[in-house]
């Protein structure tokens, strides 16, 4: 088992690169604009081959012309260099391939190198392909001790579906092959938040249930489901989001220091989370749970679509595009202290938060209520802008010992020199490097799934419906409600 160095070294052995779904959205704007990135830095070997792999009848330099405008359109203008992008489309090319014909998939084999040469099969795929793809490949000779391969999150839609892709998986690779990507985990500041942690000293006598009273995490986003209504309608926020990148946040939040950085370390203390999650099921998922859907507002003061007008979306659907839950972990670090978890689509606002709030002063020595004195809190934003932020209480100017809130504030990309790694970029370099720890272990996923699977049950078994929340506000206000019964505020809404 490799040990973690989150580095940027650069791996120096050559590398083939199938994307299964090589025409779709991740691989125009994410896959290929990464390995461009990768390449231009120096930091994938010149000799790294990119065979994108789809259905469409089009030819090598019609894929290259295709990836090099998304490739323009997602890199930052002065990122695109023409004369790097020339020599990285000479490793680029395209192979019309149904991943349900084996015939087919032996035919890949010519194009890759010899055995020894280490191959990424990523598959930017719907679920319902992993198993398929994975047993063609294997089945045709392509799976080598060499070989990693990389599934994009959902793994599955509930628990049983997961499993069998984990099976199929089995019988053909070693578990240390197998990378099953959630992106948030390639996140500069979601490593930060282990450098956070276990880096500093200050911050471990205060992660626990004496000191901390309520953990807010929200992921918000202002986008709508755009193109992939399709997609959404068998997923949801739940699926969607909180399954994987929100439950991950949460297990980087609670767990224990690792023993050490190495993989295994790391994803065991995570999957103790996981298994410490107290149940969510028919029987408190309307105290616990909110499921909000939007409906046409206005975002940025531009009109926009409510969910069920969405292409690709049934008219009287009810999948939730607002999700929020009060989730508490039976564990000695944890218990009594709530942890919220929210996130939508179409809120007035794009950023990830991860809010700490410390238990009020036990005395009030200023005059004030203990109430009117604003707890501490510390703020770990993940994005748009990455930074961290500790909420004093300080005296305020005049004569009076009046005492007033003031944010004592990182920006992390003042703070640290160089170019952060994007997520995607990141999980590609450690892809190459063989290293699993910033990718789900199989019994990481299925314990997200079984704690989540009887959340779903709930919602059918209770018939909880959305409540519909206008485009560009915060959610049903009855994720106010979630928290106000513990005397608690989402965080826009503090003082
Ligand atoms: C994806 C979800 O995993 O994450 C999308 O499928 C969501 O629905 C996206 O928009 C959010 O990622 P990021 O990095 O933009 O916060």
């Amino acid at each position: 088992m490799t040990s973690s160095s989150f580095g940027k070294s650069r791996p120096q052995h050559d590398v083939d690169i199938v994307v299964f779904g090589g025409g779709g959205d991740l691989a125009r704007r994410k896959l290929v604009p990464s390995l461009y990135d990768l390449f231009r830095d120096g930091l994938v070997p010149d000799s790294t081959r990119v065979i994108g792999v789809s259905r469409s009848d089009i030819s090598d330099d019609g894929y290259r012309d295709m990836m090099a405008s998304s490739t323009r359109e997602f890199t930052p203008e002065h990122e695109f260099d023409s004369e790097v992008w020339h020599r990285f489309a000479q490793q680029l090319s395209h192979q019309y391939l149904d991943v349900g014909d084996i015939g087919q998939i032996r035919s890949l084999g010519k194009l890759l190198r010899n055995h020894g040469t280490p191959r990424i099969f990523y598959m930017a795929l719907p679920p319902q392909l992993f198993a398929a793809t994975c047993r063609n490949l294997g089945e045709a000779g392509l799976i080598t001790p060499e070989t990693r391969v990389v599934l994009e999150k959902p793994i599955g839609r509930d628990l049983s579906g997961a499993k069998r892709i984990n099976e199929v998986f089995a019988e053909y690779l070693d578990e240390h092959q197998v990378f099953r990507i959630d992106h948030y985990l390639g996140k500069e500041t979601v490593q930060n938040l282990m450098a956070l942690r276990f880096g500093n000293s200050l911050f471990e006598p205060l992660w626990r249930r004496g000191r901390i009273e309520q953990v807010q995490i929200t992921v918000a986003e202002s986008i709508g489901v755009g193109d992939r209504g399709g997609y959404y309608e068998n997923a949801g926020a739940l699926r969607d989001m909180v399954q994987n990148h929100l439950l991950q946040l949460l297990c980087m939040v609670a767990m224990e220091a690792p023993t050490s950085l190495n993989a295994d370390a790391i994803r065991d203390e995570k999957l103790k989370v996981l298994r410490s999650l107290r149940r969510i099921d028919e029987t408190n998922v309307r105290k616990t749970t909110v499921r909000g859907q939007y409906v046409a507002g206005a975002i940025d003061g531009a009109p926009v679509k409510g969910y069920t007008e969405e292409e690709g979306v049934r008219s009287g659907s009810d999948t939730e595009t607002y999700c929020a839950l009060q989730v508490d972990i039976d564990n000695w670090r944890w218990a009594g202290v709530p942890f919220y978890l929210r996130t939508g689509k179409r809120l007035p606002d794009r950023y990830s938060e991860i809010t700490l709030q410390l238990r009020p002063v036990p005395l009030a020595l200023f005059g004030q209520k203990p109430e009117d004195l604003v707890p501490n809190r510390l703020v770990i934003r993940l994005q748009p802008d990455e930074g961290i932020k500790l909420r004093l209480m300080v005296k305020g100017r005049g004569r009076q010992m009046k005492l007033e809130p003031v944010n004592l504030d990182l920006n992390l990309a003042h703070a640290v020199r160089g170019r952060p790694l994007s997520a995607y970029e990141r999980l590609l370099l450690e892809v190459y490097r063989g290293d699993p720890t910033l990718f789900m272990r199989r019994d990481e996923v299925e314990a997200a799934w079984s704690w989540v699977d009887p959340i779903l049950e709930g919602w059918a078994m209770q018939e909880m419906g959305c409540k519909r929340y206008v485009a560009g506000t915060w959610g049903p206000s009855k994720a106010v409600s979630l928290l106000d019964r513990n005397n608690h505020v989402w965080a826009e809404d503090a003082p």
